[in-house]
């Protein structure tokens, strides 16, 4: 079963640009990303977009789809009404280099500024033990496909751009607070202190858990409530409670030991 499709496609640069209407075909069980393909090779050949698995595991075909942030390759046709527009422009939150790809590169930026894991120096490799409740809750947040949706609704960042600089996003403050989580994450023990970096140096407080950056995941990770909400809580516990300091070191320790 086939229709035209009616659709408005964001056309331009970093110049400025427009929406363009088009009419497509579309056919049973496509998704938006095979009428971008079908609108290039029928009628913009130099449409510019970025794609790479068609599987929803690349995180590269990031745009937004009727104003939501999705994957182009995971949003099916039939969600949508047969003579609906469908619009499609690209992330509103990174620079547009042109069409519907943009420049991500200010995720890169953020993921260096993330001090990696630091070993447990007592324990050789082989030897790092961990109970399966801990594996598990950072096993949900290494299914990250950074897609950077989240990153792109979030709205301390979607129409502040003076709060990139202070601000790593949702994606990379979950980062911090796997690593926080981590049992044998040896940071503390070089004078690092994650809960309060990520306060102070990347932002955590500019956060008001909306949790619009849940909402979009593709990969349905609940960013806010589990990731976010004890970040905040355990960086509140440092400040405010002494003891819970001290208790969190020697725990550590004694993981370590
Ligand atoms: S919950 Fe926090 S990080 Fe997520 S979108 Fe809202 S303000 Fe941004
Ligand atoms: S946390 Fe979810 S929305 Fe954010 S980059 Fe990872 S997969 Fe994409
Ligand atoms: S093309 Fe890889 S996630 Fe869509």
């Amino acid at each position: 079963m086939s229709y035209t499709g009616r659709f408005k496609v964001w056309r331009g640069d970093a110049g400025g640009g427009e929406l363009q209407d088009f009419e497509v075909e579309v056919n049973e069980g496509e998704v938006v990303l095979d009428i971008i393909h079908r609108l290039q090779a029928t009628q913009a050949h130099d449409l510019a977009v970025r794609w790479n698995c068609k599987a929803g595991k690349c995180g590269s075909c990031s745009a937004e789809i009727n104003g939501r942030p999705r994957l182009m390759c995971m949003t099916r046709m039939s969600v949508f009404d047969e003579s609906e527009t469908v619009t499609v422009t690209p992330m509103r939150t990174f620079p547009v280099v042109r069409d519907l790809v943009t420049d991500v590169s200010f995720n890169y930026t953020k993921a260096r500024e993330i001090p990696s894991f630091v070993p447990p120096p007592r324990l050789g490799p082989g030897e790092y033990r961990m109970q399966q409740e801990d594996v598990e809750r950072s096993q949900e947040f290494r299914k990250c496909i950074e897609c950077f949706l989240c990153q792109n609704v979030c709205h301390v960042v979607r129409d502040h751009e003076e709060n990139k600089t202070a601000f790593a996003g949702p994606r990379f403050l979950m980062r911090m607070a796997e690593l926080d989580m981590h049992p044998l994450d040896a940071a503390e023990e070089t004078g690092l202190d994650r809960k309060t970096t990520a306060q102070d140096e990347h932002g955590l407080g500019y956060c008001n858990i909306t949790k619009c950056c849940t909402e979009v995941c593709p990969e349905h990770i609940k960013i806010t409530d589990n990731a976010l909400i004890p970040l905040k809580e355990r960086a509140a516990d440092r400040k405010y409670d002494p003891l819970v300091w001290l208790g969190s070191v020697i725990r550590r320790r004694g993981a370590i030991d």
